[in-house]
């Protein structure tokens, strides 16, 4: 036994150095110190390969170095330390040491303090390393799915320049920025899985198995709809020469020793054996050639995921039978799969792997691709939680904006910024109406459309309801007020903006309409004999000595005895009977008129049948004869 592990050890090793020589690419994202003014500016940072990094968002924070347990291996109840911000104040980024515990540890640990994320300081000047989550079986602790925070790791050097302003008594603030961790330049994006059929290698492979499972829907929707491009990969290594013939080799390998996998539970003597992982692999791979030639490609998720469920290592069904059995139910061409398959134990070249060993070389951002499962998303490696919605926003950043398919701005990859702080834009919180929109990018200050009724304005310190029907959503931003049975609204119902005070009010319409006392403006029932009295948006006027008051002409009508009022009324006594005249004169006119002319049409008559001596009386002037 112990010399088999040996044999074991020696083969990784090898395999190892297969891939050292090659060149692995830290994926790393923007981090902009914000403040104090001397160390203001932009660092790399490398973003962690756990947590969940905000593709294509930024998040600002404010860094705070624990006084105690600074490498954050113990929780921070037992130091009575919080990192849950305050409402209105930045989310905390911890500042951690490196060193004496695992990277998903301390950030677990931060987390459940309350951090908003974790920059791990390196211990040692070198450039920026990968942190991974553990690889033992004994550290797959169930905590490792729950982290949500993102993690970055920053060189010692910036690490120290932040202690020591922070020592100093600056406050540090910065802003984490991936929104060009990800090329977004058109709108397709071209994304890579490698992985692996292996179902035995604890923790690893039960992830990779469910991000298989869940991701399925959504990989199939952006397949479908020409958003995506994907091709799945698979890692296989090389046995070296001189070793070709060993034992070892024979049974990780398949074609003399060409395309190898490690044994899946790292034991010789039992279970599957290495070369069995690379059939299977290479069958992964030939599915995906045979159904892509038909123009199905999303068939592949439905190939892997039933065999990952129909044909586990556990239940021995790892085998070419359970695996032809899924094909023919899914309507693969067996016979293309087995022929692109091949011999494994001939002494040729597979073309389908020796393909896959080129492409693990990393090519321009990519670099080599040395951890399973990997996700490569237009030619970068994806860091982080390898979950549907940590995932789906890493490809969602990989558009080119407002390029994203439906499935990007859904509710799952919200950012819930909105929650704090309303995002810092626009609301109103009496109509419960927000201009914060919780997208996978962050959150976007934007006036919203409620109802049909579209607001307008900068999303961040107003908006305003526009339109026919503005006035029907919260009085169209104006100001609306109900005293008693009375009701004043400053919102005009039509295509208008502005908010308009009503008649007898004043302010700016949109916070105050304020009554205006007619009475002390002097503007109205200004007569001598009138009595003011202001109401809410009017004013009511009385007349002294039981005189009716006429408001439209401001004054007072009735049997009055002096001044002014008097005065106009006679004016209006002389004026109706000037009327009156006229209309009677006139009338008079008409009568003799009518009376003429019947004169001179029934003498028209009457001369068709005899003979009248006489001329007609019109024309001997006017007579009155009523
Ligand atoms: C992780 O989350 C799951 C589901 O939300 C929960 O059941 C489990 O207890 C959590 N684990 C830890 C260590 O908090
Ligand atoms: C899959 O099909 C597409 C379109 O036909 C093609 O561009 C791509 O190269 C194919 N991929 C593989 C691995 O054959
Ligand atoms: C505000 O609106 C949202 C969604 O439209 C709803 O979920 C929430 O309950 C509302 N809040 C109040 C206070 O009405």
């Amino acid at each position: 036994m112990g010399k088999e592990k040996l044999g074991i050890f020696t083969l990784s090793f090898l395999l190892i150095l297969n891939l050292a020589l090659g060149r692995f690419v830290v994926e790393k994202n923007n981090l902009k110190v914000t403040s104090p003014e001397s160390i203001k500016g932009v660092y790399e940072c490398a973003i962690g390969n756990f947590g969940v990094p905000q593709y294509g968002g930024t998040l600002v924070g404010t860094v705070v170095y624990p006084k105690s347990n600074q490498k954050a291996c113990k929780s921070y109840t037992d130091f009575d330390i919080s990192f849950k911000s305050k409402p209105g104040r930045l989310p905390t980024f911890v500042l951690i040491d490196r060193g004496d515990c695992y990277f998903t540890l301390k950030a677990w640990i931060a987390q459940q303090a309350g951090a908003a994320a974790i920059l791990v300081a390196d211990s040692k000047a070198e450039p920026l390393i990968t942190m991974d989550t553990p690889e033992e079986e004994k550290s797959d602790a169930d905590y490792l799915q729950n982290i949500t925070i993102p993690s970055a790791l920053i060189t010692k050097s910036l690490g120290d320049s932040i202690k020591s302003a922070l020592s100093g008594g600056d406050m540090v603030n910065m802003k984490l920025d991936w929104t060009e961790s990800v090329p977004h330049p058109d709108e397709r994006v071209e994304y890579e899985l490698w992985t692996n059929s292996n179902d035995e290698c604890g923790k690893k492979c039960d992830t990779q198995i469910d991000f298989l499972k869940n991701f399925k829907g959504a990989a199939q929707i952006l397949e479908k709809g020409g958003h995506t491009q994907f091709t799945p990969h698979y890692i296989t290594w090389y046995c070296p020469e001189a070793f070709t013939l060993s034992k070892q080799c024979k049974s990780q390998c398949i074609n003399h020793g060409r395309y190898c996998a490690p044994d899946p539970e790292q034991d010789f003597t039992k279970g599957y054996d290495g070369k069995d992982v690379v059939v299977q692999n290479l069958r992964q791979a030939c599915v995906y050639r045979v159904v892509n030639e038909t123009g199905k490609p999303w068939i592949w998720w439905d190939y892997v995921t039933d065999f990952a469920i129909r044909c586990p290592m556990k239940e021995k069904k790892y085998t070419k039978e359970c695996a032809d059995g899924i094909i023919k139910s899914l309507g693969i061409d067996l016979k293309k799969v087995d022929k692109c398959i091949g011999d494994p134990e001939a002494d040729v070249e597979n073309p389908v792997l020796k393909a896959e060993q080129e492409s693990q070389i990393g090519k321009g951002s990519r670099g080599d691709v040395t951890i399973l499962p990997t996700l490569v998303v237009n030619n970068r490696q994806y860091r982080g939680k390898l979950e549907k919605g940590a995932v789906l926003k890493a490809m969602c950043s990989g558009f080119q904006e407002s390029t994203e398919p439906a499935i990007c701005l859904t509710e799952e990859l919200e950012t819930n910024e909105c929650l704090e702080n309303n995002g810092g834009c626009w609301q109103d919180k009496a109509a419960n109406i927000t201009a914060c929109r919780d997208t996978f990018r962050g959150r976007l200050c934007e006036c919203p459309t409620v109802q049909g009724v579209k607001f307008v304005g900068d999303g961040y310190t107003h908006c305003k309801a526009s339109g026919a029907l503005h006035c029907g959503i919260n009085n169209g931003g104006c100001w609306r007020e109900t005293r008693g049975v009375f009701t004043y609204s400053a919102c005009v119902d039509d295509h208008s903006k502005d908010c308009k005070c009503p008649h007898g009010f004043k302010g700016d319409g949109v916070k105050n309409c304020e009554d205006v006392d007619e009475c002390k403006e002097k503007t109205v029932c200004q007569c001598p004999d009138c009595k003011c009295k202001n109401t809410w948006g009017s004013y009511e006027c009385s007349c002294n000595n039981g005189l009716l008051y006429m408001r439209e002409h401001d004054t007072c009508i009735g049997s009055g005895k002096v001044g002014t009022t008097k005065l106009s009324w006679s004016f209006l006594w002389i004026l109706i009977i000037g009327i009156g005249v006229a209309g009677l004169s006139g009338y008079a006119v008409y009568k003799y008129r009518i009376r003429s002319y019947m004169d001179a049409e029934i003498r028209g008559i009457m001369a068709q049948y005899m003979p009248l001596e006489s001329q007609p009386l019109n024309t001997s002037g006017p007579h009155m004869d009523i």
